[in-house]
């Protein structure tokens, strides 16, 4: 048995190592096992041997670490959260308990799911002094400039939680960083309308104590649609985690220097912010909008196919699935159910979505590309229902996937041979040349 680098996972080295043959020289290459899935070369020592580097720009063949937190089998369409597959957590379980899944690799009893909720609960306040960044922004600034302001900044305020050495640092700087995001998230779209902040209740649950912080004002009681609010949840627990996803990348990046958990963390929701990743919510309901009606969608199919356009079908495609998106699947039954509470299951837009889903997958430009929904196609359509302006889309899914990457980065970070992380490139500048002074240019 080899064990690759964590102090508690075992990976099988293969008996037939890979071999290569470059400038007619022979090396012989490590291959592990995966627990399920792809086996790895361990090309480690590949510069030493042989003094050429690997080449994977987009990280299309690159494991990048070892992990035993989410696992996608993206030809089938299938996501396990710890090995749970992600369709019976969304209907069985709560966010807060894959919150725990995913962060300490079993599912709770009810004493530790007790305790683990008490203790998000009792962290979801913020400093009363961090209100003050909201108002150095403008009203209309985007929410996720916020939320990568204010994040960054709780480093600022919880010293006693950025030693990343100690484990005990380590453990309350994850509750402090799962429990104040939706607060953060919550006062950012208060301020872009307006409204006084609302404080987090320890009454409620951590979906419900979000809806509540968004749309209740002093004025009135407020009581949050336990529709609306399961709906939420399975939300969060759609996008809590997914693999080395570009987001979570980063924040491993950012930790394999050392950084504090916050700094990783604003990094990671500065990543989401792109519209290839998190912001494909936001910009996938924008799309819909655009196309406004049926008819419309031949000439938005049209241009998604034409490689002189820009313009992709926002929602569609994915790196790792190869076939429908599980989460989709379940954010497509969301959106029914959200649009028919509120009384629109008939709305346009999901007439558009349903008619250019129909569409896209016989389009044999789609289907030879494998491009199905992705969690982005639908999330939009249900945050949107609920009352949420576009711009909190990307907020939200950061808000839900803090704890993929706390857990993401937990695991790095107790890795003991884990290192900073230090790629190396394809150079194609110019070659050595001296200095000439501006006469003789
Ligand atoms: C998320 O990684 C994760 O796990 C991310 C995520 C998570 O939970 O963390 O799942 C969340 O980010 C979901 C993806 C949200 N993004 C979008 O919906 C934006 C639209 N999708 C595309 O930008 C694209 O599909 C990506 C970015 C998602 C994937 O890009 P890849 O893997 O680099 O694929 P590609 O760009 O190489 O595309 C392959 C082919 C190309 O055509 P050819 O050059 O082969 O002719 O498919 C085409 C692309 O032009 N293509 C699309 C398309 N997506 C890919 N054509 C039209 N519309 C699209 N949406």
């Amino acid at each position: 048995m080899c064990n690759l680098t964590k102090g508690y996972a075992m990976s099988e080295q293969k008996n037939d190592p890979a071999t290569l043959t470059v400038d007619g020289k022979t090396v012989e290459l490590p291959v592990y096992n995966a627990s399920v899935g792809p086996s790895v070369i361990d090309v480690r020592k590949l510069y030493a041997q042989t003094g050429h580097f690997t080449y994977d720009p987009g990280f299309t063949s690159t494991a990048a670490c070892d992990s035993d937190i989410t696992y996608i089998d993206g030809d089938k369409g299938e996501l396990l959260y710890r090995g749970y597959p992600i369709d019976q957590l969304a209907d069985d379980s709560h966010f807060l308990e894959v919150c725990y899944l995913l962060l300490y690799g079993e599912l709770p009893d009810k004493a530790q799911m007790e305790d683990f909720e008490s203790r998000v609960t009792n962290h979801t306040m913020l400093h009363e002094q961090m209100t003050n960044f909201y108002r150095g922004f403008r009203r209309d600034g985007h929410p996720m400039a916020i939320m990568v302001g204010v994040v960054g900044a709780l480093s600022a305020f919880y010293h006693d939680s950025t030693d990343i050495t100690d484990p005990q640092q380590r453990e309350i700087a994850s509750i402090r960083m799962i429990a104040k995001m939706p607060t953060i998230a919550a006062w950012a779209y208060k301020y872009s309308i307006g409204q006084p902040f609302v404080y987090p209740r320890n009454d409620l649950d951590y979906a419900s104590n979000f809806l509540h912080m968004c749309f209740s004002v002093p004025c009135e009681e407020y009581k949050v649609d336990p529709i609306m609010a399961q709906a939420m949840d399975r939300i969060m627990t759609l996008h809590a985690d997914h693999e080395q996803n570009a987001s979570t990348s980063t924040v491993r990046l950012a930790g394999s220097s050392d950084a504090n958990p916050f700094a990783c963390i604003a990094a990671g929701v500065a990543c989401l912010w792109g519209p290839a990743h998190g912001g494909a919510n936001e910009a996938a309901l924008n799309m819909l909008h655009e196309i406004g009606t049926p008819d419309q969608i031949p000439e938005y199919i049209a241009r998604a196919k034409d490689k002189d356009d820009p313009f992709r079908l926002m929602g569609f495609g994915h790196r790792v699935y190869k076939n429908y998106d599980p989460r989709a699947k379940v954010m497509q039954q969301t959106a029914k159910e959200v649009l028919e509470l509120v009384g629109v299951e008939n709305s346009p837009i999901l007439q558009v979505a349903q008619e250019l889903e129909k569409i896209a997958l016989e389009d044999p430009y789609f289907v030879e590309r494998k491009l199905y929904p992705n969690v982005d196609f639908y999330s939009g359509i249900v945050l949107s229902a609920m009352g949420f302006p576009t711009s909190m889309f990307t907020a939200i899914f950061a808000t839900s996937r803090t704890v993929g990457w706390i857990a993401q980065w937990k695991e790095m970070i107790s890795d003991p041979g884990q290192r900073i992380g230090r790629p190396r490139q394809l150079y194609t500048g110019a070659s050595h040349r001296d200095y000439m002074a501006v006469e003789k240019r």
